[in-house]
């Protein structure tokens, strides 16, 4: 697959700059430290990263409430420290991706500060205001996604509500208004220009609001949990088909570049159809769109068989699927899926990096980071702080990546005290996982190398394999077989021939399988036929 772009198989590492590597001592990371720390995400062999926003932002959602689109947040660092990681990541051929959020700006962007002034300002129609009900209240029902508030906020000098999905300082922007949409164009192209190979776009699903305002259905019980915690459907307030005219006007911004840029969505859905139709025809909108019902799929084979092949059978031809088990508002992988468990994580690890398309790790995901605990004082999530004691929101999984058992996990410096506590370091860092053949960090670099290797977990095909229950087997391409065994009891899977070539268990590397497989329990192996051997009927 020569001509296949080089995201279709590609290996994101996402960073959360604060809490990644902190260079000058204040407790937060920073872009120079993430400069710092590239040779480690070189050796790891990831192709691209994914920065949380870096933008200037009053931080009432940490960076998702941007106040310039064009600007660096001076915690983090500078415009000249952005081109320094751009030529860096360049050297070492890592792609950059931002994190765009087009849905909201802060309300102390200039563009909504104008808004608020007046009626007539220049800005007004850039959000979304509505008339009181008659007799009084909120325009409609909209709920915002945060902690069970109402989506409007009335504005007493003016006179009237403006829509906020968000937080009540995250207004969101009014995208029928043209002028709004040829300002993203110009912020798209501000960065590309600067050599950006693309963008996350935040609520990627979530821009375009019902122009009537229609009150939104109430949930069911049979809506996915996060629906039932906010109370309604989601079907007028986003998730409006008009959203796909923004991203396809988006594409053919990203494809006019002479190395097209790439859009991935965070496409928060929970039906694998509302998810396909994120990539248009496969070549018009997002190249890549999350897959959320992957990620809250439970952590069996049947489970996660079943999520991948609606998956596959789902997206159209030429669109590349997206695996990815954590991010910055999810329980980590480590915790939600393995319970902190070595070997369900290299199995989570061997399944992630081994299915057809794109994989994105979370930072800490290659060391086995799990949820840390936040106590009530040290929280600093908006949603943590709502929520609590019934949740510590988002927190427990954006603390200090682990890079050293040292005081300051090697992360910042020992006299002083991180934005957000350490975990546990200790137990899994960066130091002494990489000086360990047998560590996960050891183990997750190994299936990137043999990835890159092989054509077949590059490009290959997925065909299912029959097996026992409790375990999941696919061939990749023509002659490369993944395994995983999800349950306690050891398995066999028939009519398996090759070598094994990786293993979760470390000793099995080289082992010949000759006409079944033996998997033990929580094990994976990736096995090569020395020739092509067609599937199984
Ligand atoms: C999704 C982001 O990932 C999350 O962190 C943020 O709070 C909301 N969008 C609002 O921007
Ligand atoms: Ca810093």
């Amino acid at each position: 697959m020569a001509d296949a772009p080089w995201w279709a198989a590609a290996v994101f590492y996402q960073i959360y700059p604060r809490s990644w590597a902190d260079s000058n001592g204040d407790g937060i990371g920073d872009l120079q430290g993430v400069i710092s720390r590239l040779d480690y995400l070189a050796w790891l062999g990831v192709d691209g990263i994914w920065l949380n926003p870096i933008h200037p932002s009053p931080n009432d959602d940490w960076g998702y409430d941007v106040s310039d689109y064009l600007g660096v947040h001076p915690e983090l660092g500078t415009m000249a420290d952005v081109d320094e990681l751009l030529r860096a990541t360049a050297r070492l051929n890592i792609k950059v991706l931002l994190d765009l959020v087009p849905n909201h700006s802060s309300n102390r962007h200039p563009w909504f500060v104008d808004a608020y002034s007046s009626r007539d300002s220049r800005h007004r129609d850039w959000y979304v205001w509505a008339d009181a009900r008659p007799g009084g209240g909120a325009p409609n029902n909209w709920m915002s996604v945060f902690a069970g508030e109402p989506a409007w906020e009335w504005h007493e000098p003016t006179q009237q509500y403006y829509l906020h999905n968000f937080l009540a300082s995250q207004p969101d922007l009014n995208w029928w208004n043209e002028e709004v949409r040829d300002a993203f164009k110009d912020i798209l192209a501000f960065w590309f220009d600067k050599g950006v190979a693309g963008f996350r776009i935040d609520v990627a699903h979530a821009l375009v609001k019902d122009q009537e305002l229609r009150d939104n259905p109430e949930a069911t019980d049979k809506d996915p949990e996060q629906v039932r915690r906010i109370g309604q459907q989601q079907v007028y307030n986003m998730n409006r088909p008009e959203v796909h005219d923004v991203l396809r006007s988006w594409r053919r911004v990203c494809d006019a570049y002479p190395a097209p840029k790439l859009l991935v969505g965070e496409t928060y859905v929970y039906e694998y159809e509302q998810l396909a139709s994120f990539y248009g025809t496969g070549v018009d909108e997002l190249n890549l769109a999350f897959n959320f019902p992957f990620i809250f799929a439970e952590f069996t084979a049947e489970a996660l068989r079943d999520s991948v092949e609606r998956t596959l059978a789902a997206l159209p031809q030429h669109a590349t699927p997206v695996w990815t088990g954590s991010n910055h508002d999810t329980s980590r992988l480590a915790t939600r899926w393995c319970g902190g468990d070595d070997r369900k994580i290299r199995c989570a690890l061997m399944m992630m990096l081994t299915l057809p398309g794109a994989c994105f790790l979370y930072y800490g995901d290659e060391i086995g980071m799990t949820d840390v605990e936040v106590a009530f004082d040290d929280l600093q999530d908006p949603v943590g702080k709502r929520r609590w004691p019934e949740g510590a929101g988002r927190d427990p999984v954006r603390t200090p990546m682990q890079w050293t058992p040292a005081p300051g996990a090697g992360f910042t410096s020992a006299e002083v005290r991180p934005w957000l506590p350490v975990g546990d370091h200790r137990g899994r860092n960066v130091a002494d996982q990489s000086g360990d053949p047998h560590s996960i960090l050891s183990f997750c670099r190994a299936l990137i190398q043999f990835r890159k290797s092989s054509p077949d977990l590059l490009y290959g095909g997925y065909t299912a394999l029959p097996g026992p229950s409790g375990t999941w087997g696919w061939r990749r391409g023509a002659s490369t077989t993944v395994i995983v065994n999800l349950g306690d009891e050891t398995a066999e899977t028939f009519g398996i021939e090759g070598t094994i070539n990786l293993a979760t268990v470390a000793d099995r590397t080289g082992e010949e399988v000759t006409g079944a497989a033996v998997v033990g329990p929580w094990d994976g192996v990736v096995i090569e036929a020395a020739t092509a051997t067609s599937p199984p009927p």
